[in-house]
Parts: structure tokens; sequence; C-alpha cells
């Protein structure tokens, strides 16, 4: 039986990994806080994020901005006059649609960058109505997804301001203040982890589409002249992509396998372009990820954002079908020229090699942390039917808790309480004394703990205990003083 979104989310809320947002009143749609193995969960994903394109790497640095800025950004950016999807509402209920998604479940087909005119259209040929009363649909018309609020005790139109839809505009807008301190020259790349808001026309799908929600962004910033990417390797060269095409779409074709070396050469992507897409692509197989469940999606033309004259979405394969758990986007020079219009202040970057000045171009690696943690958990997600039990199968690094404890009996509780202290300090732990053992190696898998650790009737004469891996149920015998060590091991 398929694993629904519905399902996942029950399950997270069962084993305290995500929670609906205010549930004592009721609920709030779009909004989820995370719980205990959660919270773990998705700052491991983003310590391995942060170490693998931050602290790992030369040429990127970081940055912490703030969600509330300056309305001018906004303006600047674009996001104040045009960063919103396609509504309608119904005549009688005043249920909301978003449009691409009502033609998109109504009539099976594809409807990503749908002009308003179009879904007019497809909404009369097709006699939709409201799914909630069956009454007729207004008009379509633009709803921006912006949040705003008030800056100060003077409620005016000039203290209006908003929350950041995006992390990407903080990191333009500091970047003249990060070159100028961070030695940094062309090519570089500034990172922000941090919380994005989306006054979502209909949030859905879970954490997938969410209110509120956290971004991992990278903007790299290059010589608008500079085609060569220097970072590809040889290796490189054959990295295999899974691709779908703009044409694959437009003739309803599945995605193809295609090397890196024939995505330059088909110029399916330019160079830095398809240096980051496989940067982001390798990151998610490395942290766990089935690559056949990985796949890019080339955005069709009319789908860009204002700001993108191309963009790759990696898609993972969901139980609702390919869904984009990552964008990477060409922005060119669109975002500093436009904060170098609105601000009136240079955003030009001596180049000491070509001896001008230039505005950088941009690709921006965009990465939303809780689609990467919804990803995660399908991929790891094993309803094994011999055990029982579900088994979450989470990379051994990510694993909200690495080590479980057990006395085999209660009376051991002392003895195996001094290996869980020993143990504790330096992985997260955790120590189960209730039920058989077989319902605790249950709960462990169920919770993603890789190694179950029990003291049992032996362990005092021995002075050993056994180690139990989560994925082959496989148990070895260890002494207590080589413990630490070989968890150690085992873990990294
Ligand atoms: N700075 C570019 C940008 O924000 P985007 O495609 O709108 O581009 C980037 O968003 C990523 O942020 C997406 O790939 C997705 O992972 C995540 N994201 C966007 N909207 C989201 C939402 N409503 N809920 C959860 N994640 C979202």
């Amino acid at each position: 039986m398929t694993l629904t979104i519905e399902d996942m989310a029950t399950f997270c809320k069962k084993k305290g990994f995500v929670f609906s947002n205010s549930e004592i009143y009721g609920g709030i749609a779009g909004f989820f806080d995370y719980g205990p193995l959660g919270v773990e969960l998705k700052n491991s994903i983003k310590a391995s994020w942060w170490k693998t394109f931050v602290q790992d790497r030369d040429d990127v640095v970081g940055i912490d901005g703030t969600t509330i800025t300056h309305p001018k950004i906004w303006k600047a950016s674009g996001h104040a006059d045009c960063f919103g999807d396609i509504m309608l509402e119904c005549t009688k209920c005043k249920e909301r649609f978003r449009g691409d998604h009502l033609i998109e479940d109504s009539l099976k087909i594809q409807a990503d960058g749908i002009s308003k005119e179009d879904i007019d259209k497809l909404v009369t040929e097709n006699n939709i109505k409201c799914t909630k009363c069956k009454s007729d649909l207004g008009k379509a018309h633009e709803f921006n997804l912006m949040f705003t609020t008030q800056v100060g005790p003077i409620v005016s139109d000039e203290s209006k301001t908003y929350l950041r839809p995006e992390t990407a505009q903080l990191i333009f807008a500091d970047f003249k203040s990060v070159l100028d301190t961070s030695r940094q020259k062309l090519p570089f790349g500034i990172a922000q982890q941090g919380r994005a808001y989306r006054n979502e026309i209909s949030p859905r799908d879970f954490l997938f589409r969410s209110r509120e929600f956290e971004q991992m962004e990278i903007e790299f910033f290059i010589h608008p002249k500079e085609t060569k990417c220097s970072l590809l390797t040889k290796k490189d060269q054959d990295f295999e992509f899974q691709l779908l095409t703009e044409n694959n779409q437009k003739k309803e074709q599945e995605h193809t396998k295609i090397k890196l070396k024939d995505m330059i050469k088909n110029k399916v992507a330019g160079e830095w372009h398809v240096y980051w897409i496989k940067e982001l692509y390798q990151w998610f197989v490395d942290i766990g990820i089935k690559k056949d469940n990985l796949r890019l999606r080339e955005h069709l033309k009319d789908e860009l954002a204002h700001y993108s004259s191309a963009c790759f979405d990696i898609e993972y394969n969901f139980p609702f079908g390919w869904k984009e758990i990552h964008g990477n986007a060409n922005r060119g020079t669109f975002d500093l020229e436009q904060h170098e219009k609105v601000s009136k202040k240079s955003m030009a970057v001596f180049n000491e090699e070509t001896k001008d000045k230039v505005i950088p171009r941009v690709i921006e690696p965009s990465q939303g942390t809780d689609r990467a943690f919804l990803a995660i958990m399908f991929d790891a997600y094993e309803d094994d039917k011999k055990r029982g039990n579900v088994v979450l199968k989470l990379n051994r690094k990510l694993a909200p808790t690495k080590v479980a404890v057990f006395p085999l009996v209660n009376k051991l509780e002392k003895e195996a309480r001094d290996v869980y202290d020993t143990l504790r300090k330096e992985f997260t732990t955790t120590f189960d004394r209730s039920g058989s053992v077989g319902r605790r190696y249950a709960r462990a898998d169920e919770s993603g703990i890789p190694y179950c650790v029990t003291f049992d009737f032996d362990s005092k004469d021995d002075k050993s205990v056994t180690i139990r891996d989560r994925d082959s149920t496989k148990q070895v015998r260890v002494k207590i003083e080589d413990l630490k060590e070989k968890l150690i091991n085992l873990v990294s």
C-alpha cells in the first residue's frame, strides 16, 4: 500500500517529529511545529548543508539576516509588485482556490505558470465549479503572497513592511558589506539559512506547502563574462542526472538519463549552472536519498519567476508525484542591478584580474529545508512486514537519536544506566526500560535509531554488551570498554 502524505503526517505526529501548530486551539492552516525528534533531524540537515557548502569551502561565506527588512528591498526585488499566484473565489461560499492547482486537480494536466486568461477559459470550457459547494467561481485574479506587518507604533503606509518571502534578498542587500569585509573575490558565494513566509492561497500536502518555512540559499556571484566553470573536475563530467527537459514536458515524455558533460555539450544549461545543480544533487545522495528518486526538471519558459532566465528544479518522487524540493535559478544580474537602481548605491565589483568594474551575475541554489526533511522521511520510511513495524532507515549521521540503551530486565537498570551515561556525552542517546526488548527494538526502529545497546545477564561477567543494527538487525558482542569507540566508527 502506498504511503500517503496524510499517513506521513500521522506518523510524524505519533513519533514526535512534527505537530500541527496551535493544535489546542484547532490548528492554523499552513503552520507546523517540529517536535523533539523533528528538531534534531532538521538541525542535522541544516548542519550538513552548512558544513558542505560554507565551512568546507573557501569560496562561500555565510550571513544571518533578519526576517523583517526595509520595504524597499521588496520593491527593488519585484516581490512587492509581482510575487503572487492566481486565485479564484467561489461566488457563494467564498472558498478560495489557487488557479493552477484547481486546473491540475480538475483536469489532470500540468498547469505551472498558466495565465489568468487561460484559467478563466478552462474553467468555462470545462464547467469547473467550486469543489466545496459546487457553485460558480468568480474570475481569476492575482493574489500577492507577501505577509505584511507594521514597524513601530504608528500604523500608516510608511510603517508598512513585509515578512521576507525568501532569504535570498538579504544576501543581495548585504552583498557590498560582505565583499568589503570577507576578502572574497569573484567568483564567490554568500549563504544563508532561515525562515521565509508566504501567505499561500491553499497550503497543502503537510510540510510541502506551508506558510512559514525555512530556506537554505546560496547566491553565487560570477564575473558576467566568465562562462567556463573552473570548479568542474574530470570526474564531474560523467556525473549522471535524470533529466526532464522542457521538450519532454511538452511532448508528455518521461525523464531520461544524461551525463553532466552532455548537459553542457547540448547547451541544456551553462557550466556554472550545471556545476551548482550537480553540487546539490550530490548533497541529496550523500545524505541518503536514493538517486532513482531524484530528477531534474527544466522550467518551462512561461513558468520562470520574474528574476530568472533559466531554472531547474530538483524533484523528489513522492507518493503524490514528482515534486520540487530544490530550485536552482540563473538570476543573471537582475537583483544587484535592481538594488543599485532603487538604493542608488553602486553594486559593481572591481575585478583585479580583468581590471574592470562589473555587476556580477548570479547562480542561485535555493533549498527548502522542510521539503528536504519531507523527502528524507519518505525515503527512509519502510513498513517492514516481517518485523511488524516501521523501520525509519535514516542516514546514521542525520538520525535524531544515535543510540538506545536497554537493560534486558529492570534489575539490570543501574549497570545499563552507567553505560548510558558514558555514551550520552558523545551521542544523542536514549534510555528505554519499558516493555519487552522486542517492543523496545520496534520503538527504536520507528524513531530511526541506528543502534540499540542491550545490557543482559552475561554483561556483568563478560563486561560486554550487544549492539543491534537497525537496518540488518544483526547483533554483535562488544566489550564495554570498547563500546564508545566502536559506536563512533559506526555512526560516522
Ligand atoms: N530565492 C528563490 C526562491 O525562493 P522558490 O522556488 O520560490 O525560489 C525555493 O523557493 C525553495 O523553497 C523551493 O524549492 C522549496 O523547497 C521551498 N519552498 C518554497 N515555497 C515553499 C512553501 N510554501 N512551503 C515549503 N517550502 C517552500
